[in-house]
């Protein structure tokens, strides 16, 4: 338990808050690196489209993981971000593809962005009663993060709306 957070935040709220947060951070930071996993890995027709896709997906994920640690420590928490850390808290799988096609890469990453963009909902929707502002930040890295599916699945989509299974 922290001795502070910012005026007029009570402590229960704050406390929970940076729980929630912890937890995103650790998503976050599993998913940059696992995106660029992918832009090394990613083989095949589209090759350069997906490998290019990606890199303006990492630096904006990159950001909302210094947002969402920053904001932890602005109420008085101490983000932690080490690679033990992450790989020893989060509550999924490792990644477990190497070289692979588009398809097989897309596929999976659709998959990793349902997980964390449901987490993040379901958060988001905490920090609406518990903090404004905290649930501000996690509207607009929703907004982003839900976009970057989009542009997974419109790989994986046909004329139907339908996605490759
Ligand atoms: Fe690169």
């Amino acid at each position: 338990m922290t001795a502070w957070s910012v005026p007029g935040l009570d402590d229960s709220a704050a406390e929970k808050v940076r729980t929630q947060l912890q937890e995103r951070l650790v998503a976050l930071i599993d998913l940059q690196l696992t995106l660029k996993h992918i832009h090394w890995n990613v083989v095949g027709p589209n090759f350069i489209g997906v490998h290019e896709m990606l890199d303006p997906h990492v630096e904006a994920v990159r950001e909302m993981t210094d947002a969402t640690a920053e904001r932890i420590a602005t109420l008085g928490g101490e983000p932690v971000g080490t690679p033990g850390y992450v790989a020893t808290t989060r509550d999924w799988d490792e990644y477990d593809l190497k070289r692979a096609s588009v398809d097989s890469h897309l596929k999976k990453l659709d998959e990793v962005y349902n997980g964390l963009i449901a987490d993040h909902r379901e958060v988001m929707r905490e920090f609406e009663e518990l903090d404004l502002v905290t649930h501000d930040m996690m509207v607009e890295q929703t907004e982003q993060l839900e976009m970057f599916q989009w542009f997974v699945r419109a790989h994986l989509e046909n004329a139907a709306g339908e996605l490759k299974k």
